[in-house]
């Protein structure tokens, strides 16, 4: 796929759906069982099938800049470790030492080993082991059996990918559809990590459901982002990734969508950074949105689903183009600040209200409607996953029969 062709076929359609301030529906409403929401046995279908089958997210390069930079995070009850090595490359390791199980690391950091907090056991920045305590009396320990348990990963576009199997092939093409390719146009390997925010929530699907419509924007954030922003989103889908572009109805302008500006340019000269507008879903949990308060920036929100099903963790990773200096740092907190109370104050109690409703059982459906395609598109791609077998080729699953095929903006199916 042509990067730049491509955000400029989307800065078309957002123009001309800028222009007759409507969007283009989805081929139909749909409904959902409430209980996806709290139902503990497909949890666990959830976590085998998709948060162990497919690459995930898990943060930006410049959160690892330099080696031995590393990280540690919980993926529905795996804890996991990631380090950038002494070659440059980030490995995902899991967070546990191969005597007997303790966790080796906590929170980030800068290190030139790990020594396991337990017996001492050592291990290199590639997951190598490299000492044993008291080795004469503990006798041999087959270095290589001890290796840390590693993931497949990789880096593309400024940001980490891994797959939470061990023996899995490293299918990342075939699962980001190109969509890194567009992502590509941020440039986040040379941007700067500001903070990051953790944010308790309910299921992992309420609090990302939020993160794809917005339909709920004036109404629910009324005090914040005000009555007056549009509840109008034009989708775009590649794959099962997909981007929102915010389609305005009043003179109400968000800053960072400077799409109008573009009419009447030569596409040539369309700077990238309005190409690239709107907010960004990567599939299944994270989602991207620009700021421009204290410098360019971007929020990066992961929605790590817990242990159990009613939990989740909202992680949000400020980045920077700049570091912000002066004033900056300053704007870039309040910005933190602001989306932390949206997200926080907002968006994860009312879904801590719903999974309290649905777990009475009382309410047996949800409905998505017409205007809240990419919900849609992320339902249906969620149930291709959970219900493919075990085993299953990442390839056949994302092809669904159809080799190649990208999911068209019209509707979640494309005509063949
Ligand atoms: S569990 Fe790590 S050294 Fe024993
Ligand atoms: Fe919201």
């Amino acid at each position: 796929m042509d990067g730049r062709q491509r955000l400029i076929d989307d800065a078309q359609e957002m123009l001309r759906r800028l222009e007759a301030k409507t969007i283009t529906p989805a081929p139909g409403q749909m409904r959902l069982p409430s209980s996806a929401y709290v139902d503990p046995d497909l949890f666990e279908l959830e976590k085998r099938n998709l948060f162990r089958r497919v690459p995930l997210m898990l943060a930006a390069s410049c959160e690892l800049r330099a080696a031995g930079d590393y990280k540690t995070m919980e993926i529905a009850g795996i804890p996991l470790l990631l380090v950038r090595g002494k070659d440059g490359q980030v490995r995902t390791f899991l967070n546990a030492c191969t005597h007997r199980g303790s966790k080796l690391a906590r929170d980030c950091g800068r290190s030139t080993r790990f020594t396991c907090p337990y017996h001492a056991w050592s291990f290199g920045l590639d997951g190598g082991l490299i000492g044993v305590a008291a080795r004469e009396v503990f006798g041999d320990v087959d270095a290589e059996a001890s290796h840390l348990v590693t993931f497949p990963t990789t880096e593309r576009a400024g940001l980490v990918w891994a797959i939470l199997d061990p023996a899995a092939p490293p299918a990342f093409d075939v699962f980001l559809a190109g969509f890194d390719t567009l992502l590509q146009g941020f440039s986040f390997e040379k941007w700067h990590y500001f903070e990051s925010r953790h944010l308790k929530g309910a299921n992992w699907k309420l609090a990302f459901d939020a993160h794809l419509d917005f339909y709920h924007l004036p109404v629910l954030h009324r005090e914040t982002f005000g009555a007056k922003i549009s509840n109008l989103a034009e989708y775009f889908y590649y794959g099962p990734h997909q981007r929102l572009g915010l389609v305005t109805q009043a003179d109400h302008v968000l800053e960072q969508d400077d799409l109008p500006s573009l009419a009447g340019r030569p596409q040539e000269e369309w700077p990238l950074d309005t190409l690239l507008f709107g907010e960004w879903i990567i599939f299944p949990n994270v989602s991207i949105n620009c700021f421009y308060k204290g410098g360019r920036g971007v929020i990066i929100s992961q929605i790590l689903p817990g242990a159990a099903v009613g939990e989740s963790v909202t992680v949000q990773i400020f980045l920077h183009e700049q570091p912000p200096e002066g004033q900056q740092i300053a704007d870039a907190r309040e910005m933190s600040d602001f989306l932390g109370h949206v997200v926080g104050e907002e968006d994860l109690p009312m879904s801590l209200a719903q999974q309290q409703v649905f777990a009475s059982g009382l309410l047996p459906e949800v409905q998505f409607g017409r205007n809240e395609g990419g919900i849609q598109h992320f339902h249906h791609w969620l149930e291709r996953f959970v219900d493919a077998p075990a085993g299953a080729p990442l390839e056949g699953i994302m092809a669904g029969g159809r080799a190649g095929k990208v999911v068209g903006p019209a509707g979640f199916e494309p005509a063949t």
